[in-house]
């Protein structure tokens, strides 16, 4: 077993720190002084190494590349108003990847490499997290088949990295959706329940013709009917619908099992709103706007946390909504960010204390 005291640890000499302005930052484009690298050979993860942040080589044969053995987490870490650290449900994270590993034959990671690498890293570079509303640093947690090797097969060696990155909002201002009808991004029995680096390239070409049409981004049916809806965009999907609110169930394996999208749930019963999680046809929403009813609609994830949908397009039926009216997405936003930032008491045991 791998202990945090077995990790390998080379600081940075000088940080990059002062010279990088924590204010209004764009989603992933500054990492931070250190990185996690830990390799994965003869069947065993050897000593986990916390290094300055740098690039590395890698051979033209390398798997990942070729076959797309990757997966990756989204998790972030948050400051309380006496400076302390916190970082948002880990665990469920963890358990995630190692959903995510198992899926792609990938091998799981220890939880001490993947809890004790968080911890370390944070420790280090705890001064990038960022103080500014609405920003957080962003963990990025991801493993890749790293054989030297172009047989389609498993790869027999792996690299397990953290990352991090002091971030802002993902998704700026409230969004224009296009309700998606050709392209799918997943499938029953597929991969999409589980967070593989090719379920994100293969959703960019229907993304890119949803802006060709001046849309933000799709949301994506079923592939049988294109009737059901899944997700939008990188997040989790919430219809408010007279006092309910509806999510798509996670069943077909389909979807993403979303940490935000499991604590919005939460967050919205608290508001004394009845959750369903079940499917949810196109038809279902166009009939409660018809009918007045439905009144918000926003999607949830680690990056984009809660971003408000103004828009929905089905065919040539548009759906706008007047989001200055809308009370639950703010409300459960704030509720969200009153945990996350230490200002209340987190009754659910989800800041993980650094
Ligand atoms: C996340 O919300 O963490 C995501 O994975 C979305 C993304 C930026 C790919």
């Amino acid at each position: 077993m791998i202990a945090a005291a077995d990790f390998k640890i080379t600081k940075v000499e000088h940080s990059r720190l002062n010279d990088t302005n924590l204010e209004n930052i764009p989603f992933g484009k500054y990492f931070t002084d250190h990185m996690l690298e830990v390799d994965y050979e003869n069947g065993e993860w050897k000593t986990p190494e916390i290094k300055p942040y740098q690039s590395f080589m890698m051979a033209p044969s390398l798997a990942a590349l070729h076959y797309g053995q990757a997966i990756f987490e989204g998790v972030k870490a948050y400051k309380n108003p006496i400076g302390e650290a916190f970082v948002f449900r880990p665990h469920d994270n963890f358990r995630r990847f190692n959903a995510s590993a198992e899926r792609m034959q990938m091998p799981p990671i220890p939880e001490e490499i993947f809890m004790e690498g968080i911890r370390a890293l944070i420790n280090l570079d705890k001064g990038w997290i960022p103080s500014q509303e609405d920003h957080s640093l962003y963990i990025r947690p991801f493993m890749f088949s790293t054989d030297e090797m172009i047989g389609v097969k498993p790869s027999e060696k792996y690299k397990f990295m953290i990352i991090l990155s002091p971030t802002g909002p993902y998704y700026n201002t409230p969004m224009r959706i296009y309700v998606e009808e050709e392209f799918v991004r997943a499938v029953p029995g597929g991969v999409g329940y589980a967070k593989a680096a090719g379920n994100y390239g293969a959703a960019m070409f229907a993304t890119a013709e949803a802006k060709k049409k001046g849309y933000d981004q799709v949301l994506w049916t079923d592939a049988f009917e294109h009737k059901y809806v899944q997700e939008c965009g990188t997040m989790n999907v919430f219809f408010i619908i007279g006092n309910k609110a509806i999510t798509p169930d996670l069943g077909a394996g389909t979807i993403l099992a979303g940490v935000t999208r499991d604590s919005v749930m939460t967050m919205l019963t608290e508001l004394g709103l009845t959750v369903e999680e079940r499917s949810l046809s196109i038809d279902e929403i166009i009939e409660a706007h018809k009918a007045g009813q439905l009144r918000e609609v926003f999607g949830t994830g680690t990056a984009a946390t809660i971003s408000l949908i103004k828009e929905l397009r089905y065919k040539d039926y548009t759906m706008e909504f007047d989001i200055n009216h809308w009370e639950v997405a703010p409300s459960v936003k704030n509720k969200l960010n009153m945990i996350r930032y230490g200002l209340t008491k987190d009754n659910y045991g989800w800041m993980f204390k650094i």
